[in-house]
C-alpha cells in the first residue's frame, strides 16, 4: 500500500464481469408478492445489489481459477485433497482435517457425534444452522455473549466476546456440556470479533471442566485482522500468525469455506481427538461422500487451499474491513441506527430502534428488508424475530434479542459506487420509516422458518 495516501484501494483489478439487471418498482412488487414477501424466495436476477449473504458469493482470484484446472477428480486420495489438507493443517495445526460440502455439514456431523439429548452447547452466539443442528440432537443451544454484544449502539472493541462468568455458571448448571463453541467473528451478533484474551479465558474455563473447545471459524481472518487493529500486543504480528494463535487455543473447528475460504462452496471439520475424528469420518460417508472429498470436487479443494492463503493477505484484509466500515459511516451519517462499531463482513441496521412503532411480533426488520428491496432493489437479510424468534403453542411470538437487517458484503464483488447507491437507498428508507408497516407470518416450516416462511403485510 502507498503509505503517504489515505485512500484504501481494492488490492485487485477486475478481470471478468457479470451484468446486473435493472428492474422497476412495479416488477419488484410482483416478484416479492409471488415470493410471499420472503426475500429468500426471490430470483437473484430480480435483485440489483445482492447483500443477502457474504457466503459463497465472493469473486475468486485468477490464481484460484487456474488452481481449479489442476483439480484431480479421484474418488479416494486425490492430490487435490492432500494440497487442501496441508493448507488447513498449516493454518490450524489440527491433526484431523475432514472436508465437507459446506459449514453446516461439518456442524451436523460434529453435533450428531458429540451431542446427546439434554446436553447444553454454549456459544457466544449460535448462527441459525448451528443452533438448528444442536437442537436437532435435542440438545440446548445456549448463547453466552457479553452484555455489550446484545446492545446495538454500545461501542466495544470485542463485542463478540464470551461472557466467561455466564459460561462458567452454564457449565455448572448443565447435566452435560459436550463442547463449547466460539464463533469468530460473531455473525448473529453483528459480525463482531472475539479478542485473543477472551479465547484464552474460555480455554481456561474449558480446561477446568475438561470440556473441548471448538471454533466456528467461518470468518477467522476478519477476526484476526480486528485483533491486529484493536488488541494490545498484536499490532506488529502478521494476520497469519494471529490466526494460528487463535486456532491453537481450540481442540477443533467447523469451517465454511464460502466465507473466509474465498470459495464458492466447501468447508471442513477439523480436530485433534482421534476417536471422535474416526466417528465423524464414518458419519460423513453416510451422506457426504468419501473422507478425502467430503461432497466436493477436487477442483473445489484446490480453490479453498489457495483461498485460505489469499484471505490472510493484509492488503486484502485492510480493504475488506475498510469497505464495510465505509458503508457503516455513510449510513450512520444519515442517522440510521446500526450495530456499532461495524462488523467484519456486514453492516447491521437496527430496525428495533428505527421502526419503534412496529412491535417485535410484527417483525420490524422484515419490514425494513422489504422496503430496501421494493425501493432500491437491494436485498439484505432479516436477523431478528423471524430468524431467531418462534411461534409459541398459544400462537403468540417469542421475540429475538435484537431486530437487525444485515447488509452482508460479498468479498471482492461490489465497487464503491455500488456501496454509495446502497447507502442512498438505506437513507431514503430511514426517511420514510414512520410510514412502514409490520408483517405477519402466514406459513412456516418446523425449523429454520426464515428460509421458507410466507408473509402478509399487516
Ligand atoms: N456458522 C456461521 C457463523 C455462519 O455464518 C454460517 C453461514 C455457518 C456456520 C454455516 O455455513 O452456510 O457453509 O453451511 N452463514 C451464512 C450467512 C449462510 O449468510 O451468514 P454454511
Amino acid at each position: 500500500m502507498p503509505s503517504e495516501f489515505n485512500t484504501i484501494i481494492e488490492p485487485f483489478r477486475i478481470k471478468s464481469v457479470e451484468p446486473i439487471r435493472f428492474t422497476t418498482r412495479a416488477h419488484r412488487e410482483t416478484a416479492l408478492e409471488e415470493a410471499g414477501y420472503n426475500l429468500f424466495g426471490l430470483r437473484a436476477q430480480d435483485v440489483l445489489i445482492d447483500l443477502l449473504t457474504d457466503s459463497g458469493t465472493g469473486a475468486m482470484s485468477a490464481a484460484q481459477w487456474s488452481g481449479m484446472m489442476r483439480g484431480d477428480e479421484s474418488y479416494a486420495g486425490s492430490p487435490s485433497f492432500f494440497r487442501f489438507e496441508a493448507a488447513v493443517k498449516e493454518l490450524t495445526g489440527f491433526r484431523h482435517v475432514i472436508p465437507t460440502h459446506q459449514g453446516r455439514a461439518a456442524e451436523r456431523i460434529l453435533f450428531s457425534e458429540a451431542c446427546r439429548p439434554g446436553d447444553v452447547v454454549p456459544n457466544n452466539t449460535h448462527f441459525d444452522t448451528t443452533r438448528a443442528n444442536v437442537e436437532h440432537e435435542q440438545a440446548t443451544a445456549l448463547d453466552v455473549v457479553i452484555r455489550e454484544g446484545r446492545e446495538p449502539a454500545t461501542m466495544h472493541p470485542f463485542k463478540g466476546n464470551v461472557d466467561v462468568e455466564a459460561l462458567e455458571s452454564a457449565i455448572e448448571a448443565a447435566a452435560r456440556v459436550p463442547l463449547v463453541m466460539v464463533t469468530v467473528t460473531n455473525n448473529s451478533g453483528g459480525g463482531q470479533p472475539v479478542s485473543m484474551e477472551n479465547l484464552h479465558a474460555v480455554r481456561a474455563v474449558c480446561d477446568r471442566h475438561g470440556i473441548p473447545m471448538f471454533l466456528d471459524a467461518c470468518r477467522f481472518a476478519e477476526n484476526a485482522w480486528f485483533i491486529k487493529q484493536r488488541e494490545a500486543g498484536y499490532e506488529k504480528k502478521a494476520a497469519v500468525e494471529i490466526a494460528r494463535e487463535m486456532f491453537a487455543f481450540a481442540d477443533g473447528a467447523t469451517f465454511s469455506a464460502k466465507k473466509d475460504g474465498l470459495s464458492n462452496i466447501g468447508g471442513f471439520l477439523a480436530m485433534n481427538d482421534d476417536e471422535l475424528a474416526a466417528r465423524c469420518r464414518a458419519n460423513l460417508i453416510l451422506t457426504e461422500g468419501f473422507p478425502t472429498y467430503g461432497g466436493l470436487a477436487g477442483y473445489d479443494l484446490e480453490a479453498i487451499a489457495i483461498g485460505l492463503k489469499e484471505v490472510l493477505d493484509e492488503d486484502y484484509l485492510r480493504y475488506r474491513v475498510r469497505s464495510v466500515e465505509y458503508l457503516w459511516e455513510k449510513v450512520t451519517a444519515a442517522g440510521i441506527p446500526c450495530v456499532s462499531p461495524p462488523g467484519g463482513h456486514a453492516v447491521y441496521l437496527d430496525a428495533k430502534a428505527l421502526l419503534s412503532h412496529i412491535s417485535s411480533s410484527a417483525f420490524p426488520a422484515q419490514s425494513l428488508c422489504v422496503e430496501l428491496y421494493l425501493s432500491g432493489g437491494v436485498r439484505g437479510v432479516e436477523i431478528g424475530s423471524v430468524m431467531f424468534g418462534r411461534t409459541l403453542g398459544d400462537g403468540t411470538e417469542e421475540p429475538a434479542a435484537m431486530e437487525l437487517v444485515r447488509l452482508a458484503i460479498p468479498r471482492r464483488v461490489y465497487t464503491q459506487s455500488h456501496i454509495d447507491y446502497v447507502a442512498e437507498v438505506v437513507a431514503a428508507a430511514g426517511a420514510r420509516a414512520s410510514s412502514l408497516r409490520g408483517y405477519r407470518i402466514v406459513e412456516q416450516g418446523p425449523w429454520l422458518r426464515h428460509f421458507t416462511a410466507r408473509f402478509e403485510p399487516k
